[in-house]
C-alpha cells in the first residue's frame, strides 16, 4: 500500500498535468472541482490522515495545502492566460472596435419648469414653509368669490376663464390653494404655505400667453406680519432662486384679495462695484385682505398675512432665453432635448 505522503506526491502532479493540458475555462473549471471538491480523491486523501501516526499529521496537513496552494497558483494562471487570449480574439475581429465610444444611454430628464418648481419648493421649504396642493377644478366661490371676487365685479374681466357645464371652473390662479390652506388649519395661525401647480386661462395664446401655464402661491400669516416681512422673505428668496443677489421694488397694483396690492420687480446688483441690471417685472403680491382671512376662518384684528402668485414658465424663460412661453406645454422633444 502506498503511504498518504505518496499518495499525496501522485494527486498533486496528476492535478498539476491535469490543469497543464486542459484545453479551456470549462475544462480548467472541472480539474478544480475534482481537486477541491467534497468526493473526490483529495478528500478521500484526507480522511485518511487518521490512519497516521500522530507526529506525523502536522507536517502532513502542511504538505496538503501547500500542494493545493500550489494547484491554485497554477489555476490562476492558467485560467489569466485563457482571459488574455479571449480578449485578444475579440480585439482581433474585425467586427469589434475597442475604441468605438460607448452607444448612450437613453434616460429621460425633468421639464425645465418641472426644474424650477422643485427649486422653488426646496427654498421655502427651507425657510419653515409648507409644500400644499389644491385641486385644477375649481368651485367659483373658491377661485373667485371668497377671494373677494364677487359676480358681477369688473375683476372676473382680468382673468379669462374656462367655465365648465357644471358651474365649475379650471383655476385661473393658484390663490384659491390661500384659501383652503387657511381652512385646513382650522383657522389657526401661523400659516405658512407655498402652492405650486397649473392654472388655465381662456385666452388667444401667442408668445406670452397660453392656455395652461404654471404659477406658485405663497401666503404666510401670523401676528404682526407686515409688508416689510413680505418684501424681506421675497427678496430672499429670488436671490437663492437665481443665485445672485438682488433687489426687489414694489409697485402699487390691484388685485382683489390682497390689500395693499403690489406688483414686484426685481434687479440683479452687483454691490462691490456698485452696477444694477434693469428692473425685472417678478410677482404679484400684498397683504392678505380682511376679507379673505375671515373668509380662511382668521380674525384679522389679530393676524395679518401676506400672499404672493408668481409664474414659474416665466422664470425657467429668463433661465433658458426662451423666448416662446408655447413650447413649453408643446411637448416637442426637439425643444425638450435642448435642456
Ligand atoms: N393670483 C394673482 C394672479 O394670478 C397673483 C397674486 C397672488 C397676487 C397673490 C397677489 C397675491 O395674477
Amino acid at each position: 500500500m502506498t503511504s498518504p505522503t505518496e499518495r499525496l506526491e501522485v494527486l498533486t502532479a496528476d492535478a498539476l498535468e491535469k490543469i497543464r493540458s486542459a484545453a479551456d475555462e470549462p475544462g480548467l473549471e472541472a480539474v478544480e472541482k475534482t481537486v477541491l471538491g467534497r468526493k473526490g480523491d483529495w478528500a478521500q486523501l484526507m480522511r485518511g490522515i487518521g490512519a497516521l501516526a500522530p507526529e506525523e499529521r502536522g507536517p502532513f496537513g502542511k504538505a496538503v495545502n501547500a500542494a493545493k496552494e500550489q494547484i491554485a497558483r497554477l489555476l490562476e494562471e492558467r485560467r489569466e492566460a485563457f482571459v488574455g487570449e479571449r480578449l485578444a480574439q475579440e480585439m482581433g475581429d474585425a467586427s469589434f472596435d475597442p475604441s468605438e465610444p460607448a452607444v448612450p444611454v437613453a434616460t429621460g430628464h425633468l421639464h425645465p419648469i418641472t426644474r424650477v418648481r422643485r427649486e422653488v419648493e426646496a427654498i421655502f421649504l427651507s425657510m419653515g414653509f409648507d409644500v400644499v396642493d389644491g385641486p385644477e377644478v375649481e368651485t367659483e366661490r373658491f377661485n373667485f368669490d371668497l377671494l373677494n371676487i364677487p359676480p358681477a365685479h369688473p375683476a372676473r374681466d382680468l382673468q379669462d376663464t374656462f367655465w365648465l357645464e357644471n358651474g365649475q371652473v379650471l383655476r385661473t390662479h393658484t390663490s384659491p390653494v390661500q384659501l383652503r390652506a387657511m381652512i385646513a388649519r382650522g383657522g389657526k395661525a401661523p400659516v405658512r404655505v407655498i402652492a405650486p401647480g397649473r392654472v388655465f386661462r381662456n385666452e388667444q395664446p401667442d408668445r406670452t400667453h397660453e392656455h395652461t401655464f404654471h404659477q406658485v402661491e405663497g401666503l404666510m400669516v401670523d401676528e404682526g406680519v407686515s409688508v416689510a416681512d413680505m418684501k424681506g422673505v421675497l427678496g430672499m428668496f429670488l436671490s437663492r432662486l437665481f443665485g445672485k443677489d438682488v433687489e426687489v421694488r414694489l409697485r402699487p397694483h390691484y388685485f382683489p384679495f390682497v390689500e395693499p396690492g403690489f406688483e414686484l420687480d426685481m434687479r440683479p446688483v452687483d454691490r462691490k462695484h456698485g452696477e444694477r441690471d434693469e428692473w425685472l417685472e417678478m410677482l404679484g403680491c400684498g397683504m392678505v385682505h380682511p376679507t379673505v382671512l375671515r373668509a380662511g376662518g382668521l380674525d384679522p384684528e389679530r393676524v395679518s398675512g401676506f400672499a404672493f402668485g408668481m409664474g414659474l414658465d416665466r422664470v425657467a424663460m429668463m433661465r433658458h432665453g426662451i423666448d416662446d412661453l408655447r413650447w413649453m406645454m408643446s411637448g416637442d422633444l426637439r425643444f425638450l432635448q435642448q435642456f
